[in-house]
């Protein structure tokens, strides 16, 4: 038999219930904070990872779905969604055409990682991208589309927040960070040595328990904030505070991926266990410009569907539609008829087996159809056929024609 890889799921029945539910759910917030649907390629060239996720990350160090094409080309399935949107973004020109791009999308990503609770080799990610605001209130803006998106599926969550600093404060801050991380070598692990020398602030999520207990010390980077970054920090608290969004300010919190400045956050749920962060992003006003494009300041998040799925409070099914059963092969031919018919208006399920009464009402229940319609030969003889209706329990004799 032939399984499914690992770390890569099918999404069928209540999980696609689940799935759907929260696709509408996050696109209708996503529309009413005036962002548009955008769909990009699932295999884009590696260079374009490389580029803005960062060498230095995991992601692109070890976890790319990475091969050479028929055409000699380099290329992977996408790790992430922001890289291709940008990509998009610049290859359309709405770099040089200035004003302000919203974005959403969602779709499967691909990681290498090693797979565990919550931790997928293909899963999807909802996801939005704002370009062309440089104003903190766009920061803030994507947190509570978060938010709203969090509390119409009744997902309770704690928000981290920091800020990455901007190419004015975090080359300093980097210097005496190395400096202090330098002085704990022999104690860190091999992953932090490599860190140290190619992108220094990971360290500070290592997650190895005995470099954490070392780093306790280490200067932080939210005391170094330069003034602009330091203003919009405190701006982005003030508009959250306005809005009653709690959050807590996490000065590890530095992100997996190498393209972020200023404002970083992530969304995490203490009820799915250790992978937690159930929607992480930031700014990164240098990606475009690093792509080529013309500098454009950007900002955008992205939510992980499966472990949102652990957590969604489904609304109670409602009882909708028909189900419409035969009770004697005479009548099957009838019923696929009238189902097309019906079908036109209605959700209709049938079944092509003939039951009798007491077992058609049982199917009829089984896929919540609020009707169970039946007919055998003598309802045929007399045109008509027998409709139960489920909610409310009253029977009935209709004409076809009525039906
Ligand atoms: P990310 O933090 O790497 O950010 O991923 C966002 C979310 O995707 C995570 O919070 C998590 O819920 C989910 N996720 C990540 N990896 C896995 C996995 N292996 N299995 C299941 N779920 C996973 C980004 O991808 C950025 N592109 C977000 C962004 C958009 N920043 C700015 N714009």
């Amino acid at each position: 038999m032939i399984n499914s890889l690992r770390g890569m799921n099918d999404i069928l029945s209540d999980d696609y219930e689940r799935f759907t539910y929260f696709i509408s759910a996050a696109t209708k917030i996503a529309q009413r904070y005036g962002f548009h649907f955008i769909e990009t390629p699932l295999l884009e060239e590696t260079a374009l990872f490389k580029r803005s996720v960062g060498e230095s990350s995991d992601i692109v160090g070890k976890e790319m779905y990475q091969f050479i094409d028929k055409g000699e080309n380099d290329v992977c399935l996408r790790p992430e969604g922001t890289a291709g949107v940008v990509r998009a973004f610049i290859q359309k020109k709405l770099d040089r055409a200035g004003g302000i791009h919203r974005f959403f999308y969602h779709g499967a990503m691909f990681r290498y990682e090693r797979p565990q609770k919550g931790r997928l080799r293909q899963f999807h990610q909802f996801g939005v991208e704002s370009f062309g605001v440089d104003s903190v209130y766009e920061d803030a803006s994507m947190i509570m589309m978060v938010s709203d998106i969090l509390k119409e599926l009744g997902i309770g969550y704690r928000l981290q927040l920091n800020s990455l600093g901007c190419n004015d404060c975090m080359p300093n801050y980097r210097e005496e960070l190395v400096a202090f991380v330098r002085k704990c070598e022999g104690g860190i692990c091999e992953d932090c040595v490599r860190r140290v020398d190619t992108n220094p602030i990971r360290v500070l999520d290592c997650k190895n328990g005995s470099c954490q207990e070392l780093y306790i010390g280490a200067p932080k980077l939210i005391n170094h904030l330069c003034s602009d970054c330091g203003n919009d920090f405190n701006t982005l608290k003030k508009i959250l505070e306005d809005n009653n969004i709690e959050y807590e300010v996490n000065t590890n919190l530095v992100r997996g991926l190498d393209y972020y400045s200023k404002t970083a956050f992530e969304f995490v749920s203490d009820n799915i266990g250790s992978q937690n962060a159930i929607a992480g992003g930031g700014r990164y006003d240098r990606l475009v410009e690093f792509l080529d494009g013309r500098a454009t300041p950007a900002v955008g998040f992205a939510m992980g569907i499966e472990r949102l799925m652990e957590l969604i409070v489904m609304p109670e099914v409602k009882k909708d539609g028909y189900y419409i059963g035969a009770l004697d092969d005479e009548a099957i031919d009838m019923i696929v008829k009238i189902a097309h018919n019906k079908r036109k208006t209605d959700v209709v399920a049938i079944d092509y087996k003939t039951k009798n009464l007491k077992n058609h009402l049982k199917a009829a229940d089984k896929v919540n159809a609020k009707y169970c319609a039946v007919i055998g030969s003598n309802e045929i003889a007399s045109g008509t056929i027998w409709v139960k209706n489920l909610k409310d329990k009253t029977e009935k004799t209709v004409t076809l024609e009525e039906f």
